[in-house]
């Protein structure tokens, strides 16, 4: 049998042509029944639904039935006939089954019972074959898709930006090392330092944190571009929020201002939210039924709901005056804490939130800076149950100011030459912003900690896999 005429779940439980043979391969969910007659439940990925296999027990060998067990991978074909208990239309007679794999039942891990998560995290290899997980992992990419559809659609460019880079983008100094040098014996320069001009770049080099300075290269020639790739952070933060890896959406927008980014950023995260209810109905609903009752609710109301705008001094005020006392106390000036963002997203204003104007030195260089001198036109979304899930902001676009602004904080000037030409030749206005792939995926599936919507997530002490 080729391939060609095998039918994917999917389509075969959505199948209104009944009374045909078909043939469907996948792995063994459950079985049950009698010595007349087996119940097989068949999934192949296709759909969260399982398509439910009906075998005439004294038709097919012992040797053949011993094993369709739990996890066990086969191919059956027979017809597809009307169904009256499986909770599904359609069911399969099976006429001829094959069997690919067996699951020995003693050791195969993924029991017909409820494994926990954390459980399932240790077994990242099998889990993609459980229900929550396949969710997950169908929504993931569905999103992705539209992440490209949304840009493409408004004629943004998608831009691939490096992966190695000399440059720290975000000055955190939280970047991971790539180096082909001998880490026992490494050759050194007068002074004992290592000597990276040996090394294979003849530079320091390290994994990058963000795409945004070349981005804005793109933007500058392009006007409208995005990148989505993999950025790396070695900060040791071991949260429910942050990976060691994790993907990043950054569009760039030659000739946009602070608020044309909030709009962009507000647009956005509506439709990808949108786009998810429409197309990922099932395994939504899944997920709201098994983890989170209130999931659905919540997309809906982010589609449909004005984000609030405020700026970061109202957000002190706010927080301030609120009455709650917090782990981390805060005053103007000091970054906010995941607990603040939330406070103002669940408690106080009970919707999406966009803070601008924050403190200049809390944040990064290249942000254009406002006339109180004190501030930047940066600006942060943050989500209900996530904080922070977007940050952005209009970039410093005068020369001048960016290279003072350079000095101040000691960066290394001769590494951003190439960042500078772009303010020293045609600068314009322009902004952009991140979303952090693996926040939306937390926020669209209900999921609580981001090790769950990451196939294979790197945290500190984890790269299994
Ligand atoms: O706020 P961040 O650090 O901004 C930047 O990197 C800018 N260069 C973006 C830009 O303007 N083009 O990161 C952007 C987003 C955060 O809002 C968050 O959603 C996510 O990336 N993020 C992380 N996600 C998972 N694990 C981590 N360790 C993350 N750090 C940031
Ligand atoms: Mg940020």
């Amino acid at each position: 049998m080729s391939i060609k005429n095998r039918t994917k779940i999917k389509e075969a439980l959505n199948s209104t042509e009944l009374n045909r043979t078909i043939t469907v391969k996948g792995w063994v969910r459950t079985r049950r029944g009698n010595k007349k007659i087996a119940f097989i439940a068949l999934n192949d990925g296709s759909t969260i639904n399982n398509i439910q296999v009906v075998a005439d027990v004294p038709s097919f060998p012992d040797e053949l039935l011993r094993h369709i067990t739990t996890g066990a991978s086969v191919s059956v074909t027979g017809k597809l006939a009307p169904s009256v208990g499986s909770g599904q239309n359609v069911e399969i007679h099976a006429e001829n089954i094959e069997l690919y794999g067996s699951a020995d039942p003693a050791s195969y891990p993924l029991q017909k019972k409820g494994h926990s998560l954390e459980f399932l995290r240790e077994i990242a290899h099998l889990r993609p074959r459980t229900n929550t997980f396949g969710a997950i992992f169908r929504i993931r990419h569905t999103m992705s898709y539209a992440i490209h559809k949304y840009f493409n659609d408004k004629g943004f460019f998608y831009l691939h930006t490096p992966i190695i880079t000399g440059s720290d983008a975000e000055g955190a100094g939280e970047m991971f090392r790539v180096t082909t040098l001998d880490m026992m014996n490494p050759p050194r320069t007068e002074d004992g330092k290592i000597n990276y001009r040996e090394d294979f770049f003849g530079k320091e080099t390290n994994l990058t944190v963000s795409g945004q300075l070349e981005g804005e290269l793109g933007a500058l020639a392009l006007s409208d571009i995005y990148t989505f790739g993999p950025t790396f952070r070695a900060e040791n933060s071991n949260t429910p929020r942050h990976l060691a890896e994790f993907w990043m959406i950054e569009p760039e927008m030659a000739f946009y201002d602070i608020n044309d980014n909030m709009d962009l950023a507000e647009d956005f995260l509506k439709f990808l939210t949108e786009f998810a209810l429409g197309h990922c109905y099932d395994d939504l609903l899944f997920l709201n039924n098994m983890y989170d009752k209130e999931l659905l609710d919540r997309l809906k109301s982010v589609t449909s709901t004005d984000f609030k705008r405020i700026t970061y001094t109202e957000a002190i005020d706010i927080l301030s005056s609120s009455g709650v006392k917090f782990e981390f106390p805060n005053s103007w000036g000091s970054d906010l804490q995941s607990e603040h963002e939330r406070y103002l997203v669940e408690r106080h204003f009970k919707k999406p939130v966009i803070i601008t104007g924050y403190p200049k030195d809390i944040k990064a260089f290249y942000m254009k800076q406002n006339d109180d001198g004190k501030t930047v036109r940066a600006m942060d979304v943050l989500f209900p149950r996530i904080g922070e899930i977007v940050g952005g902001s209009q970039r410093e676009d005068e020369l001048l100011k960016l290279e003072t602004r350079i000095k101040e904080l000691g960066l290394p000037e001769k590494d951003l030459k190439w960042y500078l030409d772009t303010r020293r030749f045609g600068s314009v206005p322009h902004s952009g912003f991140g979303l952090g792939f693996e926040r939306m995926m937390l926020f669209i599936t209900g999921m609580s900690n981001i090790r769950d919507v990451m196939p294979f997530p790197r945290t500190p002490k984890n790269a299994e896999f």
